[in-house]
């Protein structure tokens, strides 16, 4: 990958905007790990191995999130289509290999296809797959951080935007912070846009511990791992074997922290600093909110969407939202 600020390269049905160049990265991960309480952006767990490990987790029997979801669709698939209707242009936000968008294609017949992801090289094979099972769509990749900024260029349709963000994402931001993302969600469908979500719910709270701290130690070792992309993005010196993982429900911020905890008093280095640490401190490195869904149909509505549908499983544990623009 490129240290570039201004790459930007474009080839027939793909894409890719500017990415933020390695000293800006490694800046602000410094200034995260000098603060009080330190911290890191959720980003930085996707590394390719971190990518893999989520996966992992996905499959996980404690984490419920994603097989709930999935149900969810499969069962109410006929009534989402009814209500978003033929010809979208359907916007993937986070589309990685484009598995549950491609599951909504036969019923949604969508005009436009446009997976976005940070990066144009994780979707060129998931579409040019796609492309030759559904060859009447017309498919677009666009690599873009949309967490920093959502400008779409002049290749993707304007007409019936529906941006489908799966995965309970929308969780891994703050109330505050999502709520200027859906506002700029709101701006960029046009009059005749939308929204496809899904958002993990608040439930009993030993569910909720397990599917961020399962048996396995899958999320452990995904929580873990921002460690070795720190010392490869800093030139740091985390020990791993010093680190443990904690991941639990924090009920009055109605969200799952996850954080990683030194074993013992210890001095990380890096290029151009250091922090010393005491045994027990923590880096903060992922919230994961859980809404009602009143407190999630109300911030759409403060976001500036409307004429809401909602599906869920038969626990309540998971929601998915159809949301038009008001
Ligand atoms: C990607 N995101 C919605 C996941 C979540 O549940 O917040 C990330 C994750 N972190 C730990 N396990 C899964």
């Amino acid at each position: 990958m490129p240290n570039s600020t201004s790459s930007y390269h474009s080839q027939r049905g793909f894409l890719q905007l500017a990415r933020h160049d390695a000293s800006m990265i490694a800046a602000e991960l410094r200034a995260g790990l000098l603060e009080t309480t330190p911290r890191t952006s959720a980003k930085y767990l996707y590394d390719a191995l971190g990518s893999k490990l989520f996966e992992a987790i996905c499959e996980l029997p404690e984490y419920y999130p994603t097989r709930t979801e999935s149900a969810i669709f499969a069962r109410h698939l006929p009534a989402i289509a009814a209500a978003i209707g033929t010809g979208a242009t359907l916007i993937d936000l986070g589309a990685g290999n484009c598995a549950k968008a491609a599951k909504l294609f036969a019923a949604l017949q969508p005009a436009q296809y446009v997976p976005v992801d940070i990066s144009v090289e994780f979707l060129r094979d998931a579409v040019g797959f796609l492309q030759q099972r559904f060859p009447q769509i017309d498919m677009f990749g666009l690599g873009l951080d949309f967490s920093a900024a959502l400008d779409l260029p002049p290749q993707v349709r304007r007409a019936q935007r529906l941006f489908f963000y799966p995965g309970s994402s929308i969780g891994n931001f703050s109330p505050e912070e999502a709520l200027v993302f859906l506002r700029h969600l709101r701006d960029s469908c046009g009059s005749d846009g939308g929204l496809l979500i899904g958002v993990d719910l608040v439930k009993d709270h030993t569910v909720l511990d397990a599917a961020y701290d399962d048996a396995l130690g899958v999320t452990a070792a995904f929580n873990r791992n921002v460690l070795l992309h720190l010392n490869r993005l800093l030139e740091a010196d985390f020990a791993l074997a010093d680190w443990q993982h904690r991941g639990f429900f924090n009920a009055q911020h109605s969200r799952i922290e996850m954080h990683l905890e030194a074993r013992r008093a210890l001095t990380v280095q890096w290029r151009g600093g250091q922090r010393s640490f005491a045994e027990g401190e923590r880096i903060h490195t992922e919230n994961s909110y859980k809404y009602t869904e009143h407190s999630f149909k109300d911030l759409l509505l403060q976001a500036g969407f409307g004429e809401l549908s909602t599906w869920t499983d038969e626990q309540g544990w998971f929601l998915v939202c159809h949301a038009r623009v008001m």
